[in-house]
């Protein structure tokens, strides 16, 4: 990523921070739902990867007191000094997501809520291909991602005196691409509910699994 990119999404989610926690509601029952479908998914402490943790309410807190070992990742230093008092448990890291090196199969899950769309998207498959990597086989990722194409920047984002960045594809190239990256897709549906703003959100929630050899073997 440009440093230039870089620098926007890390300055404007450092400013903006509390701002941003107080848009979330820590018992979203989207998010919840979310979780609570995908932990059927995991088995008992299994390790957890928060991809752009943010403030950690409410995915990284929900995940650490279920019992899994969490590591969140996140570009903001704001925003992991806020996570790491809202979530105390988890492993927190201060780095961009897509030049993060983690050994292979480390995670029974990836989680990445609302933050691969700040990542330039023709890195997106390079992105879903370590994603992939780092997954155990019978993994899960689950993503909200974008149904609509942009690249651009917003120079006060919600009038909260900072700029923000996005670059992401719409639904059907983001399915395309997780499949191309060797993923099976759960489920993939636009689920809308509390935005940032006054307005709610459309998003695409994807519950995607990384398939066993055996699966991969059988074609299942
Ligand atoms: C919209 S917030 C979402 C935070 C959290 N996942 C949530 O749902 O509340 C996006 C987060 O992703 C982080 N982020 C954006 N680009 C990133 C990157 N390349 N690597 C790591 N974190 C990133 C931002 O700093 C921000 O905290």
């Amino acid at each position: 990523m440009s440093e230039e990119h870089r620098r926007t999404v890390e300055a404007g989610y450092d400013r903006i921070a509390e701002r941003y926690l107080a848009t979330k509601d820590p018992q979203d029952p989207l998010t919840l739902a979310a979780l609570e479908e995908l932990a059927r998914y995991l088995p008992p402490g299994a390790a957890v990867l928060d991809l752009g943790c943010g403030a950690g309410v409410p995915v990284t807190r929900w995940l650490v007191e279920r019992g899994f070992a969490v590591t969140g990742v996140d570009l903001s230093e704001r925003q992991l000094e806020l996570a790491r008092r809202l979530a105390p448990g988890a492993t927190f890291v201060k780095s961009d997501m897509s030049e993060l090196s983690l050994a292979p199969e480390t995670f029974g899950a990836v989680v990445a809520f609302y933050s691969i769309i700040h990542v330039p998207r023709e890195e997106h498959p390079a992105l879903l291909a370590d994603i992939y990597r780092w997954l155990e086989p019978g993994g899960s990722l689950l993503a909200t991602l974008a149904l609509t194409d942009f690249e651009g920047e917003e120079s006060d984002w919600e009038g909260w005196g900072a700029a923000m960045r996005w670059s992401h594809y719409g639904g059907e190239t983001n399915l395309g691409l997780l499949r191309a990256a060797g993923f099976d897709i759960r489920y993939a549906e636009p689920r809308t509910g509390k935005g940032v703003g006054d307005e709610s959100e459309t998003w695409l929630w994807v519950l995607a699994r990384k398939p066993t050899t055996e699966q991969r073997r059988s074609g299942a």
